[in-house]
């Protein structure tokens, strides 16, 4: 089984074109303000194809993005105010410090293991000066037990291919993880053929609890936790939960 991001990067962005990354912007450019941020330095972990990154970098910031899939990065436009490059987010150190770090779309749910998730944070910390701000989104335990994961079928195309996405997840509460298995079906429209691949991406969801356990052993406190995009309560219905974290002394 190919690991997450391997083949599925070469159709992630027609797999998200229905993707709402210019509203999601606006949400994140609204949490920096709430916290006197309107311009500076972005460290973004886990930028993916650079979506938000250069949306960030358009609303006036300058943004460096860390992604692990070297076809994610060689797929993101770059710019002199957006810049990517290949790296894991356990190890990466970039030599300065930024006015935020922001990690979006269940970046942190990728990281599966407490060992890697206290390096991930710590490494956001390393980044920030007392009191930048560490933004990030992850899946929400109190709602994925509650609703519990379903099969999902998604259909996308574009003038080349059809593409076909099959989620089925199986669901590990004992450790807080959930691994989804996709299996992919594109058929090109040119010769007919369909090829075929499957990777698990294994998701790991957080309590409230367990965030500000990991942001105490960090270097961070909790400031804000609430529905990605809409701002409402963390609830059982949330699937998707922003946290902001300030990073704090010594
Ligand atoms: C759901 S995608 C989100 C991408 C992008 N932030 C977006 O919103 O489109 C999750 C991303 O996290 C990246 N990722 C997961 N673990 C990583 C790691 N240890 N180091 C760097 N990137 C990682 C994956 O390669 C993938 O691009």
């Amino acid at each position: 089984m190919a690991l997450a991001f391997s083949e599925y990067s070469r159709y992630y962005d027609l797999l998200y074109a229905d993707k709402d990354y210019n509203g999601e912007v606006r949400y994140v450019l609204k949490l920096l303000a709430a916290q006197n941020i309107r311009g500076g330095r972005l460290l973004e972990l886990g930028s993916g194809t650079g979506k938000h990154g250069r949306l960030l970098a358009e609303a006036g910031f300058e943004v460096h993005g860390i992604e692990r899939s070297s076809d994610m990065v060689a797929q993101a436009v770059t710019t002199p105010s957006f810049t990517c490059e290949q790296g894991d987010i356990r190890h990466a150190r970039v030599g300065k410090t930024f006015d935020a770090v922001l990690s979006l779309f269940h970046v942190i749910s990728y990281l599966t293991d407490i060992e890697d998730l206290r390096e991930v944070l710590s490494r956001a910390r390393e980044h920030l000066t007392n009191g930048g701000v560490f933004i990030f989104d992850v899946w929400y335990t109190p709602a994925v037990l509650a609703q519990q994961p379903e099969v999902r079928v998604k259909r996308v195309a574009d003038r080349d291919c059809q593409v076909l996405r099959i989620a089925e997840p199986e669901s590990y509460p004992n450790d807080s993880r959930v691994d989804v298995k996709y299996s992919i079906f594109v058929k090109n429209r040119e010769t007919g053929l369909t090829s075929t691949f499957e990777e698990v991406h294994a998701m790991r969801h957080f309590t409230l609890t367990e965030i500000d356990l990991l942001a105490a052993a960090t270097g961070f406190e909790r400031i804000g936790a609430e529905e990605f995009g809409t701002g409402a309560a963390p609830g059982t219905d949330t699937w998707g939960v922003c946290f902001t974290m300030r990073a704090v002394g010594p």
